[in-house]
């Protein structure tokens, strides 16, 4: 666990064991000058010339440790590059993250117990205000130390703990604050997709969102197939009737004061595991399935972000969560089901599962909370993968407002998005002779991520709506500091942000 907290003592006079560096291309201190010339002189005169020789030079991916000895203790200076800072602030700003991504490894690796860091004054650089880039850091640093040990039996009680100090003034604890919630927000949605299908179902899921709600103040209420029979949500139903396992649909809700505030739904797909049902999966296909309710997860780390965050706008969570299966009681290929908005489909596949409990998710969200803003995050589509890989979520949407904002937002929280085009042209690619609509895409139009939004867009109606998929970003993602290994958190920054932008006085 690591411990963040702002230090108003000059950077040597904080005694502790980790001195850390941000350095630019060419060997130039990001931060203080001053403190990189007192290091020069007080321990290493020919500092350049060491770091030279070991080939560290301030670019972005590298990193260096050097130590010494300051009152009869071993001291460790942590030396990590953030690349030039003449390009786009937002490269800038990600190569920043990720030393700090960096920065937190090597603590853990090294175990130093406490550090000092000071905060980049080059405020023309970042495209922030240095309160939001001390938000981000904080938030990334968290986001570093998480590891998923929890069945590790030689890691799980051998955790690192350590503390981060980061030179800044006082006036700064708001941004500090803010981004320790955010962090463990991710970590929070990082917890839960991690966890495999025989620990985490649709019922312990609910409850753990129970428990969320109530800490936090949020409302909560749950139903499971009876009622969602009842409502006549045949799309939630027909995934839900192959397990064993009885599925939930999760509402959480928050309030804000400020009077006749808008309403944004957020709508998660939460497959605890998706074997792909009748339509059976290949073993190697079914590999890391356990993370295909990542969007409920995101979701609901976001209203636990959102609830201490407090913004000044109304927001619904609904998380359909069930398991996708095959069994004699599951629904099979050529089954014609009917949603909640009385619309039909054809089931071509049950592997195209996602987008069945999510149809009613949405047309619950318009038929009982009138949002002026629907944003449903899901490991929608194998094709996104293909289509955009690991770094970037796909946005779809009709709403150019709405992807713009998804877009800047992702730029400055790093939860990076990038557009897929939901143009009418695909709309017949879900065409079906016997029913409404299909729930694939026909071959001959190929790009199943887009057919997949377009299946979804037709339970839309009056709301602003951009569907995400997170298929690629939500667990896998390879080569960067912070993230490590297994899930993401894919969408919790990128959520939470945009609800806290929507309705900003000011
Ligand atoms: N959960 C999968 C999508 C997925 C695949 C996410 C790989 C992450 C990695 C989804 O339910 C699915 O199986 N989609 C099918 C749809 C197809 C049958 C139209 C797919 O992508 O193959
Ligand atoms: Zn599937
Ligand atoms: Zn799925």
């Amino acid at each position: 666990m690591i411990d963040i907290k702002i230090t108003e003592k000059s950077f040597w006079q904080n005694d502790v064991e980790g001195y850390i560096f941000l350095v630019k291309e060419g060997i130039i201190p990001l931060a203080s000058k001053s403190d990189f010339e007192i290091l020069e002189k007080e321990y290493y005169p020919n500092l350049k010339a060491i770091l030279k020789k070991h080939k560290f030079t301030g670019k972005k991916g590298e990193s260096f440790v050097l130590t010494s000895t300051k009152d009869e203790k071993l001291i460790q200076f942590v030396f990590v590059g953030v690349g030039k800072l003449d390009t786009t602030w937002n490269y800038e700003l990600e190569n920043l993250r990720r030393a700090i991504g960096s920065v937190v490894l090597k603590l853990k690796k090294l175990e130093i117990k406490d550090s000092v860091i000071s905060l980049p004054e080059d405020d023309k650089s970042f495209g922030l205000v240095p309160d939001r880039v001390l938000r981000q850091l904080v938030t990334i640093a968290i986001m570093a130390d998480y590891e998923f040990v929890k069945f590790k039996s030689d890691k799980k009680d051998k955790q690192w703990s350590g503390t981060l100090l980061i030179h800044t003034e006082k006036e700064f604890n708001a941004a500090l604050k803010e981004g320790i919630i955010l962090g463990k927000a991710v970590n929070l949605t990082r917890g839960f997709a991690d966890l495999p299908a025989n620990h985490l179902t649709p019922k312990s899921l609910a409850q753990d969102a129970k428990a969320i709600a109530d800490k936090h103040g949020l409302s909560y209420k749950v139903f499971g197939r009876k009622r969602a029979e009842e409502l006549g949500m045949g799309g939630f139903c027909a995934v839900d009737a192959g397990s064993e396992e009885e599925g939930q649909f999760v509402i959480l809700e928050y309030k804000t004061k400020t009077k006749n505030a808008p309403t944004i739904a957020l709508v998660g797909k939460g497959v605890t595991f998706d074997s792909g049902g009748i339509s059976l999966k290949p073993a190697a296909g079914m590999e890391g399935m356990k993370f295909d309710m990542s969007g409920a997860a995101a979701v609901i780390g976001s209203m636990e972000a959102i609830a201490q965050l407090e913004p000044d706008v109304n927001v619904i969570a609904l998380t359909p969560l069930v398991e996708n299966m095959p069994s004699g009681k599951a629904c099979k290929q050529d089954d014609i089901i009917t949603f909640l908005n009385g619309k039909t489909a054809e089931i071509k596949n049950t592997d195209a599962e996602g987008r069945l409990i999510l149809a009613d998710a949405l047309c619950y969200a318009e038929k009982f909370y009138n949002p002026e803003v629907i944003i449903d995050v899901a490991t929608l589509t194998g094709a996104c993968l293909y289509a955009l890989g690991h770094f970037f979520t796909a946005v779809m949407t009709k709403n150019d407002d709405i992807g713009a904002k998804l877009q800047a937002v992702g730029l400055v929280t790093g939860d990076r998005v990038w557009p897929l085009p939901l143009d009418d042209d695909f709309r017949d690619a879900i065409k079906s002779d016997v029913a409404d609509i299909a729930n694939t895409g026909a071959s001959n139009y190929k790009a199943g991520t887009i057919t997949a939004g377009w299946f979804l867009k037709n339970f839309v109606d009056k709301s602003k709506y951009a569907h995400l998929d997170i298929a690629g970003t939500a667990d896998g993602v390879p080569g960067i500091s912070y993230l490590g290994k297994g899930a993401t958190g894919a969408g919790v920054r990128l959520l939470t942000e945009f609800v806290l932008n929507y309705n900003k006085k000011k």
